[in-house]
């Protein structure tokens, strides 16, 4: 009886289009700094000084500090459950993680559609062909890797005056979205922050974080950290499926 009642259970179940938007905040249970809390990776760093195409044109190694520490620190972190959780929806539902995220946990957390908005940490571009990438050097970036054309290789981030990548897709998967799941970002950089508004009326709208400074006012709310939260949301959805 109990395999017949699962098959009808899962024959039954209508797999929806979840979007999952992502910032630091679901990686900090991994070990990595967010921006924007204490201890924050802006509160040890100045933007201006290793985050925009003028700082890369001032002082590139400063740059290549900040970065080849960031890059390291991933070889010592792992997804967390809630990575784990957004990638278990997968088994019944459409889903697309949309992330702020720079790291490579959601790919290593078994996510499959990811779509990177800042860039990420897995590659390195040229800095006058950004079509020529390559993996991010394990030894770190140095100011002597060069591309064919002996132009400089840069992290492939999207600096603060930067164009936002994949911003169109991003919109137009929030808008065909059944359930939009925010974690763990401040909503505090645009045009990205923006991309909560896309979702249509009639989406399931939940945001998980700690302390918000703005709460859209068509999500609920939960209070608290994505790797307690998101597994228990995640088998919601795929218990009612
Ligand atoms: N679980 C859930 N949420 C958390 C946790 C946690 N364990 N820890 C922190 N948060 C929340 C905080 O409440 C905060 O709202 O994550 C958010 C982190 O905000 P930011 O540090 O501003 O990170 P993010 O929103 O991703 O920053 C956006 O800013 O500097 C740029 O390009 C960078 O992509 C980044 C963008």
């Amino acid at each position: 009886v109990a395999t017949c009642r699962e098959s009808v259970r899962t024959s039954f179940v209508k797999p929806e289009k979840i979007v999952v938007f992502t910032g630091a905040g679901v990686s900090a249970e991994s070990g990595l700094n967010t921006f924007r809390d204490s201890g924050g990776l802006w509160e040890n760093f100045r933007i201006e000084d290793v985050a925009t195409p003028e700082a890369w044109a001032r002082d590139p190694q400063l740059v290549l500090d900040f970065y080849n520490l960031r890059r390291k620190a991933l070889e010592s972190v792992e997804p967390n459950p809630a990575h784990f959780a957004i990638a278990e929806l997968e088994k019944e539902h459409e889903v697309v993680v949309i992330t702020q995220n720079v790291d490579d946990l959601h790919e290593r957390g078994g996510s499959s559609n990811i779509i990177h908005l800042h860039g990420s940490l897995l590659e390195v571009k040229s800095s006058i062909d950004p079509t020529y990438k390559i993996p991010y050097p394990k030894e770190g970036l140095s100011l002597d890797h060069r591309c064919p054309r002996g132009g400089r290789m840069r992290p492939d981030i999207v600096w603060f005056g930067e164009a936002v990548e994949n911003f169109e897709i991003a919109i137009e998967q929030l808008q065909q979205a059944d359930k939009v799941l925010v974690i763990g970002t401040s909503l505090s950089v645009y045009p990205a922050a923006g991309l909560v508004h896309e979702a249509p009326a009639h989406a399931e709208k939940t945001i998980i974080a700690l302390d918000l400074d703005f709460i859209p006012d068509d999500y609920r709310f939960i209070h608290g950290t994505a790797g307690e939260q998101v597994p228990k949301l995640a088998s919601k959805w795929l218990e009612k499926g």
